[in-house]
């Protein structure tokens, strides 16, 4: 099925990173207003990429326009912290966008932050399969609808990082990472939580990405986001920094 994994996702390049941000949020816009019976339920990345699109979430028309009450919002990862440290995912997305619109406190889903790692993982998966409804996955019912990805220059997404023994996990939904080249513990969804996804999305901005593009696209071993798949589409959605040459 084309469009599938990684190689044979479509690319989407845009002027600049405002203009991937806006389609961006347009096409989320779209997605989550055509969805009209059941939960829209959203996977979202952390790092500094994506933070322009929650900030432009919070603004006119977006904030009058979503249908926030059906949006579920889910984490892809998160670095295991208390949620008010400087660089936990959820800190920062309760600052741009959840503390702004009108979204009802049970639709967010914050990956535990105290505790034990593991604790966390297992905690999160529970709600993930409460959430989904069946504690495994079935074959054309995506668990998010849609699951936004960055991705790091040494080719890791969400918190699968290379060399790490989540990129083996083939049945747990969530599991901790301790990456020995990024800071903090860290708590991910793995391959097949995120291949349940009907849309991965790729945003990925500023030519320091250029050649990990090209690699993940090529799907090189070395770069753990090469294996990721979904049930549906991956999307890459690029600035013209980190686009491909022509
Ligand atoms: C995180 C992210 C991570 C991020 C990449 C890219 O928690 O940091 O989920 O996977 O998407 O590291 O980060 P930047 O967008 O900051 O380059």
């Amino acid at each position: 099925m084309t469009g599938h994994d990684t190689r044979t996702a479509a690319v989407e390049v845009f002027a600049d990173r405002t203009a991937a941000t806006r389609h961006l949020a347009d096409w989320l816009l779209e997605q989550a207003l055509n969805k009209t019976s059941g939960p829209f339920a959203l996977a979202l990345s952390g790092g500094s990429t994506p933070q322009a699109l929650y900030s432009l979430m919070a603004t006119e028309p977006y904030i009058s326009r979503f249908p926030w009450t059906r949006m579920h919002f889910f984490l892809g990862d998160d670095r295991f912290l208390p949620h008010d440290h400087k660089d936990s995912n959820f800190g920062m997305l309760q600052r741009l966008l959840f503390s702004k619109a009108p979204i009802p406190a049970a639709n967010i889903y914050p990956i535990a932050g105290t505790g034990t790692a593991e604790e966390a993982a297992h905690s999160y998966e529970a709600q993930l399969k409460q959430f989904y409804g069946a504690d495994r996955f079935e074959a054309d019912k995506p668990l998010f609808d849609v699951n936004l990805l960055g991705l790091g220059a040494d080719g890791h997404t969400a918190s699968l990082f290379p060399g790490q023994p989540v990129l083996q996990e083939k049945t747990a939904w969530v599991a901790p990472c301790i990456p020995p080249v990024a800071p903090y513990t860290r708590i991910t969804l793995t391959y097949p939580a995120i291949h349940a996804s009907k849309y991965v999305v790729f945003l990925v901005e500023g030519s320091g990405k250029k050649e990990t593009v090209a690699k993940v696209r090529a799907q090189d071993p070395s770069c753990p986001a090469s294996q990721i798949t979904a049930m549906g589409e991956v999307r890459w959605l690029l600035d013209a920094a980190a686009a491909p040459s022509a």
